[in-house]
């Protein structure tokens, strides 16, 4: 078996290691594709959909699909495009999303997204939910923000492996639901890499807010995408 898969992606011709997934491979060869439920390290779950591509006409999440030789993959292209932008609006509109208020605007995957992909009013009516925030010792979860992307459930853990985050309910009403006993067990490191890996302002650290000034927040400074693009 040949140590290198070959594939082309928006008609470039790739080659990338056996064992990726499309969004690896596309990664490694300088190719931005979004994700927002992916996270680098964690087992990919495939849920929010935001890095669909096309292959040889299908509709294929990339972050779960494993790359197979000869894939003719489309990723920048007008349907796809498209697809995402509606995702991102969905999201948008189905929150409370409020970014000149929130702490996350400009470190946020979402707002940054939406940005990348034009988006200046969502199509879909808003929902404005009436979600509550919850307080914990050290951090606050705002459930207004959350997309549900469960990188917490995935990445934060006690030190003997215990899950603190976890989903709740289902459809329309699912949400993160916290053991109170062992959130109150959450180092501040813990804390910071959960408010970290949130791509979104659900997840906030107590004490702190608005730390890194306008023009020097992590969008400020790249748009999204561009640390891989920036790699070709
Ligand atoms: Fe692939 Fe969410 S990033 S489905």
């Amino acid at each position: 078996m040949p140590d290198k898969v070959k594939f082309t992606i928006d008609g470039q011709e790739c080659l990338a290691d056996q064992g990726v997934t499309i969004y690896e491979a596309a990664k490694a060869n300088g190719v931005y594709i979004p994700v927002l439920c992916h996270y680098e390290g964690l087992k990919a779950v495939g849920s929010c959909r935001i890095c669909s591509v096309m292959v040889n006409g299908r509709w294929m999440a990339s972050c779960t699909q494993p790359l197979s030789e000869g894939m003719v993959i489309e990723n920048d292209a007008p349907l796809v495009n498209e697809y995402r932008q509606a995702i991102i609006e969905m999201l948008l509109a189905e929150g409370n999303h409020f970014c000149p208020t929130c702490e996350k605007s400009g470190n946020c995957e979402l707002q940054a997204l939406a940005y990348r992909y034009g988006i200046m009013v969502p199509r879909f009516p808003y929902q404005f939910p009436r979600r509550k925030i919850e307080a914990f010792p050290g951090f606050l979860l705002e459930h207004n923000r959350c997309i549900q992307c469960q990188r917490c459930v995935r990445a934060i853990q006690t030190e003997d492996g215990r899950k603190i985050f976890a989903m709740k309910d289902r459809s329309k009403d699912i949400r993160i639901n916290i053991d109170r006993k062992l959130a109150a067990k959450l180092s501040e490191d813990q804390i910071q890499k959960a408010m970290d890996i949130c791509p979104v302002g659900a997840i906030l650290k107590k004490g702190v807010g608005f730390i890194r000034p306008i023009g020097q927040r992590k969008y400020d400074r790249q748009p999204i995408g561009s640390e891989i693009e920036g790699e070709k």
